[in-house]
């Protein structure tokens, strides 16, 4: 029996490293055993000498990076740069920021370093459009590549403007079937939490769309913690999908709250991308309840 469930763990390891699924993060992280909770972030990688930093580090397994038009650095081409509105400025190109990921990760397979994947924040939708060679290229790489939009606004009167859903989605199918999609809500700092509507919303847009990529939800830490309903609707209606916890510092989280949504849920399913403080006050090595066994097979 013993040698049995090795020899399955054996078949399931092989495989999952010899096909190197860049869409299933379980799959291309397997030293993470399933718990989507052990993957690491690095956050707002827009400039050159905080990339250079970031692909060197071992711990950092996705990096997350925000895009926008604007001009490189002595230059007046206006074109997708790596920023944060409002700047429109930055040292670093996407084209650029993607050409070093990959042949960073190119020479990490040679060694015994981590590759890394990109999450990629789409703050506007003439960013996106401009940006679609890029990613069409990058998507080609052995590295998992995430696009991100705020494509429909959420709690609170949030200033900046969501993404066009409907170019958004239709452009995102078009070009990329394959890759993951991270589609959420503008938010703001407010009390409460997701409304059923915000994800009736969410829902309508994707099925209107016909989106079949695999899509994962960035929601807020503080208003996550208050939507449990909600967060398991969304769940249930896409079956692939996952959520991306991610928090603003100075946010206000209702910690048990929080914990008892992740554990309701399963850390299977819940990427965990906040500040390190927060994360440890969530003692994800103390589940609440008993949902919190991964299956058998991601266990090897
Ligand atoms: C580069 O980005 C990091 C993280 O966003 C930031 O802390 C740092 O100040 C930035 N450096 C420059 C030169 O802009
Ligand atoms: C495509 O990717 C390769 C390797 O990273 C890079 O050299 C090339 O410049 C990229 N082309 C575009 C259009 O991004
Ligand atoms: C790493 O090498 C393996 C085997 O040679 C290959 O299948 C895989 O695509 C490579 N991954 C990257 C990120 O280049
Ligand atoms: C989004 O774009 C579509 C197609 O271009 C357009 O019909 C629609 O009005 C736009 N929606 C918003 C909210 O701007
Ligand atoms: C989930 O993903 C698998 C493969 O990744 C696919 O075969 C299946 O159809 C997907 N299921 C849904 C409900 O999208
Ligand atoms: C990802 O891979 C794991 C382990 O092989 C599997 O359990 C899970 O269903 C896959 N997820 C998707 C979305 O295909
Ligand atoms: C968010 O709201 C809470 C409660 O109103 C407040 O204490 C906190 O400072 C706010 N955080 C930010 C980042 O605005
Ligand atoms: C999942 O990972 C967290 C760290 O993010 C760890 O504390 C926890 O024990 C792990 N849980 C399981 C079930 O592997």
């Amino acid at each position: 029996m013993n040698h049995m469930l090795e020899f399955v763990c054996f078949v399931l390891v092989y495989f999952t490293t010899k096909t190197m699924s860049t869409t299933n993060i379980t799959q291309f992280f397997p030293q993470i055993q399933g718990n989507l909770t052990l993957v690491t972030w690095a956050h707002a990688v827009n400039n050159q000498s905080y990339l250079k930093s970031v692909l060197a580090d071992d711990n950092v397994m996705m990096i997350e990076a925000d895009i926008s038009i604007g001009k490189i650095t002595n230059s007046d081409a206006e074109i997708p740069i790596m920023t944060h509105p409002p700047a429109k400025t930055s040292d670093l190109s996407l084209e650029d920021f993607l050409k070093q990921v990959d042949e960073s990760n190119l020479n990490a397979n040679n060694t015994e370093k981590t590759v890394k994947g990109v999450k990629l924040d789409f703050k506007s939708i003439e960013a996106f459009i401009a940006s679609v060679t890029y990613i069409e290229n990058a998507s080609k790489k052995n590295f998992p590549l995430w696009i991100n939009a705020d494509i429909l606004s959420g709690p609170g009167r949030a200033v900046i403007k969501p993404v066009n859903s409907t170019q958004f989605l239709s452009i995102a199918k078009i070009h990329f079937p394959d890759i993951v999609l991270s589609l959420g809500w503008t938010t703001m700092n407010v009390s409460g939490g997701y409304t059923n509507d915000n994800v009736k919303a969410i829902i309508e847009v994707i099925n209107l769309n016909k989106i079949t990529n695999i899509i994962t939800f960035p929601v807020r830490a503080s208003l996550t913690a208050h939507s449990s309903q909600q967060m398991k609707m969304l769940l249930e209606e896409f079956r692939n999908s996952t959520l991306t916890i991610w928090s603003s510092p100075g946010d206000t989280v209702d910690i048990e709250g929080l914990r008892n949504v992740i554990f309701d849920i399963g850390v299977d399913r819940i990427f965990v991308d906040v500040p390190d403080d927060l994360k440890e006050k969530l003692h994800l090595d103390k589940p609440v309840n008993s949902r919190t066994t991964l299956t058998k097979e991601v266990q090897c």
